[in-house]
Parts: C-alpha cells; structure tokens; sequence
C-alpha cells in the first residue's frame, strides 16, 4: 500500500505568526472534516523561520500533520553562510525536505548532481527527500515530457540504498504557478516513466513502495482526476497550499494502492 501524501509547498510565504495561524485552521478544517491521516498523510513544508513554531504547535496539539522543510545543505556543518544542515532539521521533527525545486534549479544553480548530494544528505538525517523533477516549456518541445524528468530522477537517486524512503514529485515548470495543470493522462504517463526507470536503476520494490506526486497548479477541482491514476500518489501543492479551506479540501481525496 502507498498511502497517498498530500504536501503543501508554502515557499517563500506566510511568517512564524502566520503559519501557526494557518497550521490551526488547517488541522481544525480536516479534524471537522473527519480525515483520516492513515489513508492519507498531509504535511506541510513552511520556510525555515517558522518551523520551530510550526514544530512546537504540532507537537503540543496533536496534530495529525507531518512537517517538511523547503531545502537543505549538502554539508552536515560549518562554513556554509545562509544554508541549513539536516541534522537542524531532524532536530526539529521535520520528516521531509524538497530537493531541487525547479525554482532552486533556476535561480540558484542547482544541478542534478547538488540535488543528488542533497538528497543523499537527507537520507543521512532520516528525511525523506521529496525529489522535485520536471520538464521547462522548452524541454516539452525538443522532448516531449518524460526524458527530462527521467534523466533527472536517475541523477538525483543515484548511490541511495534499496532500503531508503523517497517520495518524487513530478512538476513540469510551464504548470507551476500558471493555473495550467499537465493533464491528468501526461502526469500518469510521466509518473508511469518514472516508477519504471526507478525500478530499473533501483529493483521493483523500491520503485513499488516509492510515492510519486504530481505537482503544478493543483486545487480542490483537478486534484481527484490525477488521484484516480494509478501511478500519482499524491500532490505537491503551492499556490492552493496558503488556503488553509481549499488545502483541506484537497486533502480530502482518497486514494489506496495495492501493490501486492
Ligand atoms: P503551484 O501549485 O502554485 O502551481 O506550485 C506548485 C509547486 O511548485 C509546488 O512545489
């Protein structure tokens, strides 16, 4: 069974008073709402200012929600101005961490092989790495939609034990933040894509247990014909992620797969 993970991406949005604001109503909105965190596991990935905040009212609230940082550094300490260690994150709870956002891979130079390092730092910590992949409008055109990703997942795993969990998030650049989702039968195509070049490089049970997300304009309207698709097992969601009402709604899809 993957139990379908559904992820809130805030970004660069929302400070500590905020998100402490915005954590209450989404924990209260999907507790009235009866959801069943074992059918499907919702976290929420704020900026690094506000985890403690979030970590503690977690914590003390006995929220069913599970905490994930945006980044993290390749190295474990020293002098690395501005960057984050896993060991920081653990230490906070956090079960996940983005790596290689397309927006970190734009505007802050990041290769497949930093991503890889970085995920590879994750697993060191016991994060799961939520590796982000995905096609820019241009890659679409010279190759259509799954080399690109495919390629990048292949750089990202390498050297991860057969035992480790990993959650891939499959987000073409072009849907991000334009209100123009992929197409439930292209996410199903591309996720199909990865689970098989991930089962190649890593055996059939790894890529069984692997949960893929599909991110890029999700909201409460479209999220339900991606989950009926075998291969997506959840959601990496931005914008509709700072709307505590329409988050939960999202959240309230449920998907279970057998993969036995
Ligand atoms: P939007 O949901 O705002 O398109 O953002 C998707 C995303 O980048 C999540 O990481």
């Amino acid at each position: 069974m993957r139990t379908p993970l559904i992820a809130g991406n805030w970004k660069m949005n929302l400070d500590h008073l905020q998100a402490i604001a915005l954590v209450q109503k989404l924990a209260w909105t999907l507790q009235d709402s009866g959801h069943d965190p074992k059918a499907v596991e919702v976290a929420v990935f704020p900026p690094f200012t506000d985890l403690r905040s979030v970590q503690t009212l977690i914590a003390a609230e006995r929220f069913e929600l599970a905490l994930g940082a945006q980044d993290l550094s390749p190295y474990e300490s020293g002098a690395y101005t501005g960057d984050v260690s896993g060991a920081f994150l653990k230490a906070l709870a956090a079960a996940y961490v983005i790596v290689g956002h397309s927006e970190r891979r734009a505007m802050h130079g990041e290769t497949d092989e930093i991503v890889n390092a970085k995920a590879l730092a994750a697993l060191k910590h016991d994060l799961v790495p939520v590796v982000c992949v995905g096609e820019t409008a241009e890659d679409l055109e010279r190759h259509g939609s799954s080399a690109v990703p495919v390629a990048q997942v292949r750089t990202a795993l390498l050297g991860v034990p057969d035992d480790a969990d990993v959650v891939v998030a499959y987000e073409p650049v072009w849907a991000i933040g334009s209100g123009r989702a992929a197409t439930p039968d292209t996410a199903q195509e591309v996720c199909a894509a990865l689970r098989a070049a991930i089962a190649e490089d890593h055996g059939q049970a790894f890529a069984d247990r692997t949960r893929l997300l599909y991110g890029g304009s999700v909201k409460s309207g479209n999220i339900a014909s991606f989950m009926h698709r075998p291969d997506v097992d959840g959601a990496l969601v931005g914008g509709a992620s700072l709307d505590p009402g329409e988050f939960a709604a999202i959240a309230r899809f449920p998907k279970h797969v057998s993969i036995d």
